[in-house]
């Protein structure tokens, strides 16, 4: 099975989730925009679709998904959303796409939150692909050296600011991306806690007892595991 055959079939498994009258997180992604294809076959009435991102809503928009902004909405019951790397105890590495700022939002306003992805996702230590960091724009070389200092810290390389063909990437927010390559995140949770106290950042992808469940899609199914 190709690995995008495992996120759509994690990306249904998801769907089957969803009961009428739900508010859900609809994540960003490759495999999020599986989720959000066979939540909008399923033909659910009342539901609502809080988007992570602008690409997000355009596809739930397009396929007829009713959708609602953040702040207009007490609570979220499900969020469903993809990961880059998804490690011991559901700790996650997410940003790949630049939405993580609006997806950790969403997953915080979330009652129940459920990861999708194809098998390769899974890893035995977070770090392998490089730490999306959301920094402002204001003085974000002068934030680059601070991060590299962290990231000396934990004997860990200095992040590169992420480009695209046409330049910086932008997220959503405006914001610029840092990818913090490593091998081996050592210690998560002192890491995030370390990139949060710099004023320049606004988020980082370590996504760390967020995750109630994962789904993940294998050649033998879709396999589900808690933290
Ligand atoms: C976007 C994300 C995505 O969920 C993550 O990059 C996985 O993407 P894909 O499903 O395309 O492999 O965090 O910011």
């Amino acid at each position: 099975m190709s690995a995008d055959d495992q996120k759509r079939i994690s990306g249904e498994a998801a769907a089957d989730l969803v009961e009428s009258g739900m508010t859900v997180g609809l994540g960003t992604g490759s495999t999020a925009a599986w989720f959000v294809k066979a939540l909008a076959a399923r033909g659910l009435k009342d539901i609502r679709g809080v988007p992570t991102s602008e690409a997000t809503a355009t596809l739930a928009r397009e396929l007829g998904i009713p959708l609602a902004a953040l702040d207009d909405v007490k609570s979220i019951d499900l969020t469903v959303d993809g990961a880059d790397e998804v490690g011991p105890g559901l700790s996650l590495i997410k940003g790949g796409g630049a939405a993580l700022l609006r997806e950790k939002l969403v997953w915080e306003a979330s009652s129940r939150c459920v990861v999708i992805a194809d098998a390769a996702k899974k890893v035995d230590a977070l770090g392998k692909f490089p730490l999306p960091i959301e920094v402002v724009r204001f003085g974000h070389v002068h934030t680059s050296w601070r991060l590299a200092d962290i990231a000396a810290e934990f004997d860990l390389p200095p992040p590169r600011l992420r480009q695209a063909d046409r330049g910086m990437v932008v997220t959503d927010g405006g914001n610029l991306i840092y990818d913090m390559a490593s091998g081996v995140i050592a210690d998560p949770a002192a890491l995030a806690a370390a990139l949060k106290s710099i004023t320049g950042v606004v988020d980082h992808g370590l996504f760390l007892d967020l995750a109630d469940e994962a789904l993940i899609g294998t050649d033998q199914g879709v396999v589900r595991l808690a933290p």
